[in-house]
């Protein structure tokens, strides 16, 4: 069996060479080239690919992978939204994702820059590089008297929920799905204008999808509670950046903690130093004190890399030997 992995950073190596060592039965080949039209050739002769990226996945690099004959296809990571699901589709393309990586990752770096926002430790910093060591005008929020809006319940909503109430702050959660555990702790309200209407911080956990593209847009920032904070580290495109700009010119949103965003995918996981970057929501955004720009890194953890090489590898191996996986993913 010949599986070929591609994308492959140096810090997933060491992992994909355990999990080779651990399967002397399969021919693991890892390219570092993402998986497109060129880089593609190279899986001729191969049963199953595995890859992981946030650039879109073109369709012609599916079409060479069909017509190789290989019908296996593993994401690294939990979102589906790069790839083409008609393309998929037609093909006849098995896919699998590995939804549960470790959304504590996510979670956990939710709820830090949350507390970054509500400590205001971009301004702190800044001013203790400067000497200044005065505390006002910066005075702080406590989380424990918050009201967080959690949309979206699925393994990192439900995850970043425990956090927040660990801190004591008071959690409403809105989801189309509803989970039990969240069910059965009377979380849930019934649309997303009682989220808005209700919360004075909203933190996004849902998947991008054509209906949620743009949700959190001006309409919507119109219906929020002035002064709420907004924490994104799902998709960038579900918020209308323009329309946050004007909420945080506004006073409407007093702090936002961005780890997407619409345009991350010529930026995010490379080294700008020193050239000039022609994205100016971009530029605007990062540079307001009360605003925090991260390169969609949340996920970005020991535990949660090893989990998308092993759960990537496994779920390859179980389609290639038994033509199914546990992490199927079903297109519409
Ligand atoms: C995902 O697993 O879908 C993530 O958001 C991680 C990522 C860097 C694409």
């Amino acid at each position: 069996m010949k599986i070929i992995a591609y994308g492959i950073r140096d810090d997933e190596q060491p992992f994909v060479k355990d999990w080779a060592t651990q399967h002397p039965d399969v021919e693991v080949t890892s390219v570092t080239a993402l998986l497109d039209e060129q880089s593609i050739q190279q899986a001729k002769g191969y049963d199953g690919v595995v890859a992981f990226q946030q650039i879109q996945y073109p369709d012609a690099a599916l079409q060479t992978m069909s017509d190789f004959g290989i019908k296996y296809l593993s994401l690294r990571n939990v979102g589906v939204d790069n790839l083409n699901p008609a393309k998929v589709k037609e093909l006849g393309i098995k896919v699998t994702n590995v939804p549960v990586y470790s959304p504590e990752a996510i979670a956990e770096f939710t709820v830090t820059q949350l507390m970054n926002l509500l400590r205001r430790t971009k301004e702190y910093n800044a001013k203790a590089a400067n000497q200044d060591f005065r505390w006002a005008p910066q005075i702080s929020k406590e989380l424990n008297q918050q009201t967080v809006g959690v949309i979206g319940t699925g393994h990192i909503g439900q995850s970043a929920i425990k956090i927040f109430q660990g801190f004591g702050a008071k959690v409403i959660a809105y989801d189309k799905f509803h989970n039990p555990d969240v069910e059965a702790q009377g979380l849930y309200v019934d649309s997303l204008d009682e989220i808005y209407d209700q919360a004075t911080v909203i933190s996004l956990h849902i998947p991008l999808f054509p209906e949620t593209e743009h949700m959190l847009n001006a309409a919507a920032f119109q219906k929020m509670n002035d002064g709420v904070f907004i924490v994104n580290t799902a998709r960038g495109p579900l918020i209308d950046e323009q329309a946050l700009i004007d909420a945080l010119d506004s006073g409407k949103v007093a702090g936002a903690a961005l780890d997407v965003l619409e345009e991350e995918t010529r930026l995010f996981n490379q080294d700008f130093s020193g050239k000039t970057i022609d994205y100016p929501v971009f530029q605007n955004l990062t540079a307001r004190q009360n605003v925090l720009v991260s390169p969609h890194t949340a996920f970005f953890t020991d535990v949660a890399v090893k989990n998308m090489v092993n759960g990537g590898l496994d779920n390859n191996l179980s389609l290639i030997q038994t033509g199914t996986a546990d992490n199927l993913v079903t297109f519409n």
